[in-house]
């Protein structure tokens, strides 16, 4: 029923995790294995958008429809952002990003040595909150996984990241969050108002996500 509802827009979403190299075969990661961006990819051409994916992930299969950009780290993820961001009239950033990154990546692989190893750990920058100062930002859809103060989290990100929607989960709740097939998050947006949605696929949750953007757009709240 809704096939067309997004046409004419292009939807840049990021998905899955960063991988921060400590040497040439070892990395920091996390638990995303980016279902759900895919879902919201594939759900979004579905809906007749066009759908740029920047992904570090290699074992999900995607539409030949979406251009896939490849990366590796948060900086990787950064630079093909602000690459394509002009082309995007809507961003939605389901990547579960490392805030921290090792200051050095050392060329060879790290040798054992007698003793505890330290490493130091530098920012990586805030994507989303960058994309959120640009005069010229599409609008702007962030993911919050959190596992406690939900409501007070999610209302200062959406503040802090300007963000036009903020997507929060509570990764703490079974059946939703990290790697499972199935969702359950609130939508909180700009005009104060927040939407719950129940456990549902991360499909069904994608859908209903692509169609709140659809009907915020309708009323004109694009940037
Ligand atoms: O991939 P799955 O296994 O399907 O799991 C889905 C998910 C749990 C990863 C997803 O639903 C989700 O919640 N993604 C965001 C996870 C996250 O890192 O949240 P955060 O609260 O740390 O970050 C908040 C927002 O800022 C996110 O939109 C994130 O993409 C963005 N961010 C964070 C750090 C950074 N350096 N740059 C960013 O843009």
């Amino acid at each position: 029923t809704q096939t067309n509802t997004l046409s004419g827009e292009t939807i840049l979403i990021t998905a899955g995790p960063t991988k921060e190299m400590i040497d040439p075969v070892r990395f920091l990661t996390n638990r995303s294995s980016g279902k759900m961006g895919y879902a919201l990819a594939e759900e979004a051409v579905k809906m007749g958008a066009k759908v740029i994916l920047v992904s570090s992930v290699d074992s999900l299969p995607i539409s030949k429809d979406v251009q896939l950009i490849k990366i590796t780290s948060a900086e990787d993820m950064y630079q093909a952002v602000m690459d394509k961001y002009q082309q995007a009239t809507i961003i939605i950033k389901s990547a579960a990003v490392a805030d921290y990154r090792p200051k050095q990546i050392s060329q060879q692989k790290l040798k054992k040595k007698d003793g505890n190893l330290i490493i130091e750990f530098e920012r990586t920058k805030d994507i989303l909150l960058e994309l959120g100062k640009k005069e010229d930002k599409p609008f702007l859809v962030g993911f919050a996984a959190e596992t406690e103060n939900i409501d007070e989290y999610a209302w200062s990100k959406l503040e802090r990241k300007n963000a036009d929607i903020i997507v929060a989960n509570d990764v703490s709740r079974e059946g939703a969050g990290f790697e499972g097939d199935t969702n359950i998050v609130t939508l909180y947006k700009k005009n104060h108002t927040k939407k719950e949605l129940p456990l549902l696929s991360k499909n069904q949750t994608a859908k209903e996500i692509l169609l709140e953007i659809h009907r915020d757009l309708k009323e004109g709240v694009r940037n």
